[in-house]
């Protein structure tokens, strides 16, 4: 059971997965208008868009900033869309050279918009030229080797790049100084979910009711890509096993096949809980003390599971160690101890619980 830990085998991973396939493209705003949730970001772009339309340029450029599957590659496509120009992709791992980033830039048509994914990933001689790039449309291509090499600076087109990252805190100063504009996308409201989940359910042609709806979207972590996972696998067992409709009934029998719970966690999510509550009395326990619980590394417990607990209010991190909260306790049909005190005085009274002995 150790180390075999698959984000395929989820179904509530933010991550794109193999399974997601080509819906996960059809399913993505094409327009401002269309794209729901994100009002801040949504209003903020409208205008540098309208202004460079207004001034005949073109716009800041742009960094999109935000966890997995919240809409940044969607929002990079609707701003060549709204503008009107060409969408050229790549992404940070893939400009290992310069000379990789010299070849996308000396091709750009004048208003292009230039998308580079996981923008924190680019190796730094790559950054070193986007930074001219980004200020002076030039770089320096630099000819030869060693003392006798020279560098030719070569023009390039006005264009508008689009960074995005999901760790904004990983961008050099220098980087992120060259944004003119920053867009950063929170996780999203249950209400815009349910309203993802009809309009995706509406592209897919499958009938959904607003209760069944709304049951998906708050099991979906916050996170549109889920939500429209979450609709994919819904819909398969309600063509399965009823007439294709997803009912409330049906939406709940299909998430508790894919295990799926209330509050959107999946199985690992659950052991973690369950470990930390019942196998170390809440915590205060180490994360890979818990990671050898349940039989999976600490990287996992603490990359993939810890986030989204925390983020749910079940699990704090206290200097001691991990602690779960009353709702942990709650959420697992238990009564929370009566001394159970998280925050300033952390956990009172509560030595940490280093070793697995507690297990008897
Ligand atoms: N606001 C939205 N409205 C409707 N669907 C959305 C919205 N945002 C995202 N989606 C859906 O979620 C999927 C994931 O979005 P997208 O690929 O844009 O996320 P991302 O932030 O780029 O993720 P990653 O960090 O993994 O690259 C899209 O294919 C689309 O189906
Ligand atoms: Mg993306």
């Amino acid at each position: 059971m150790a180390d075999d830990f698959d984000p395929e085998d989820s179904a509530v991973t933010a991550q794109y997965l193999h399974s997601d396939g080509e819906t996960d493209t059809g399913l993505r705003p094409t327009s401002l208008d269309d794209f729901i949730g994100q009002p801040r970001v949504r209003e903020q772009l409208a205008l540098v868009l309208r202004g460079a339309k207004l001034r005949g340029g073109t716009p800041d450029h742009v960094l999109l900033s935000g966890p997995p599957g919240l809409g940044k590659t969607s929002m990079a496509m609707i701003i060549a869309t709204e503008l009107g120009t060409a969408l050229r992709i790549t992404s940070g791992p893939a400009l290992e050279r310069a000379g990789d980033l010299a070849a996308m830039l000396s091709n750009l048509v004048e208003g292009d918009v230039l998308f580079i994914d996981e923008i924190h990933r680019m190796a730094r001689p790559a950054e070193e030229m986007l930074y001219l790039a980004m200020e002076d449309f030039r770089v320096d291509v630099v000819v030869g080797k060693g003392p006798g090499a020279t560098s030719i600076p070569l023009d390039i087109a006005p264009f508008t790049l689009v960074g995005a990252t999901t760790r904004s805190g990983a961008l050099t100063g220098p980087l992120r100084d060259r944004f003119g504009f920053t867009g950063h996308m929170d996780f999203y409201e249950p209400e815009e979910l349910l309203r993802i989940l009809q309009r995706s359910a509406l592209i897919l042609g499958v009938r959904i009711d607003h209760d069944a709806a709304a049951e998906v979207a708050g099991r979906s972590r916050g996170t549109p890509r889920i939500a429209n996972r979450l609709l994919r696998r819904v819909r398969d067992f309600a063509e399965v096993r009823a007439d294709g409709v997803i009912t409330h009934p049906i939406a709940m029998a299909a998430l508790e096949v894919y295990d799926v719970d209330a509050l959107g966690l999946d199985r690992l999510d659950r052991a973690v809980l369950g470990a930390l509550v019942r196998g170390f009395g809440g915590g205060p326990v180490g994360v890979s003390t818990l990671a050898v619980a349940v039989g999976e590394e600490a990287a996992t417990v603490e990359e993939v599971c810890e986030p989204f607990l925390v983020r749910a209010g079940l699990v704090a991190r206290t200097p001691r160690g991990r602690v779960a909260t009353a709702a942990a306790w709650e959420h697992l049909g238990l009564v929370p101890p009566p001394d159970l005190v998280i925050g300033a005085i952390e956990v009172r009274g509560r030595e940490p619980q280093q070793s697995l002995d507690l297990f008897d």
